[in-house]
């Protein structure tokens, strides 16, 4: 283990642009179940439709009804995430990240979780291409805005810029990921000579291309995860076990690597 901890430290500490792409696995260790695998909120309640983001669009109305009542009822997968999103504290792995940032050694953040808690954790650079819990966005001028403080009255609500359908900020299935967040993600992935893959199943894309594109344009890939994915075959460095272990140990590394 410790020496595949040293090759990561080595790949990253030798990469001109590291980024990293984080998935549910990274927050686990927050204490918000992930989608797939055992107690995964998908394995237990089934995965939404691809059809969720054409719901939505026909009727905008029933759609933050059911969504509120949802958010308030237990017993479905936005009950049981808001819950845990609710009360999550970044954990180690996502310090060791905001450290490796810090430190210049990692340039960027991509993540597909929604919990906020990479920037919590005091990473800066960071790409939230499933959106942010936290956030409202306007369908029609793609305005964002907080949630908290925002008093929902009207169904849907208006946006105050253009008066066009609020929906929330998080990414739903069958919804295009909003161009400007895309085209900064496929920026830092072409920029990256190193990715550093952390808590993904690698299932769900575009995310899952990302690895795959950068390794094609010769970046150094390193997967983090106690299970092999659909991601590891792509990776040059494995390292089988818990973000909220692996990380730190990595920013460890690094650390012996640039104070020797
Ligand atoms: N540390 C690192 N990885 C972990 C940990 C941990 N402590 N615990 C679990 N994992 C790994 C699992 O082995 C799995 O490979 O995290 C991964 C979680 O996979 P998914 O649940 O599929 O989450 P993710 O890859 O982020 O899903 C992608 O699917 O439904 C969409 O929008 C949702 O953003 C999500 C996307």
């Amino acid at each position: 283990m410790q020496e595949l901890i040293g090759r990561a430290a080595d790949i990253l500490i030798g990469a001109e642009y590291a980024i990293a792409l984080t998935g549910a696995g990274l927050s686990v260790e927050s204490g918000i179940p992930s989608f797939r695998g055992p107690d995964g909120l998908w394995t237990r309640y089934g995965q939404p439709s691809n059809l969720s983001y054409r719901v939505f669009s026909q009727d905008p109305q029933a759609w933050w009804e059911q969504r509120l009542n949802d958010e308030a009822a237990p017993g479905n997968p936005t009950y049981d995430l808001k819950a845990a999103v609710d009360q999550a504290l970044p954990n180690p792995g996502h310090v060791a990240l905001a450290d490796l940032e810090s430190l210049d050694v990692l340039k960027s953040v991509i993540t597909q979780n929604v919990d906020g808690l990479h920037g919590r954790a005091g990473s800066q650079a960071v790409l939230e291409i499933h959106g942010n819990r936290n956030h409202l966005r306007c369908i029609g001028c793609g305005s964002r805005r907080p949630r908290d403080g925002y008093l929902i009255t009207d169904l849907p609500p208006p946006c105050i810029d253009c008066g066009g359908i609020i929906k929330l900020d998080t990414v739903m299935f069958g919804e295009p990921i909003p161009a400007p967040t895309l085209a900064a993600c496929a920026q830092e992935v072409h920029r990256c000579d190193a990715m550093l893959l952390v808590g993904t199943s690698g299932a769900v894309n575009p995310a899952a291309q990302f690895p795959l594109v950068a390794r094609e344009q010769g970046a150094k890939i390193i997967e983090v995860n106690p299970m092999p994915t659909e991601l590891t075959a792509a990776a040059h460095v494995v390292i089988s076990g818990g973000a909220g272990d692996i990380l730190p140990a990595i920013v460890q590394a690094v650390r012996e690597r640039i104070n020797a």
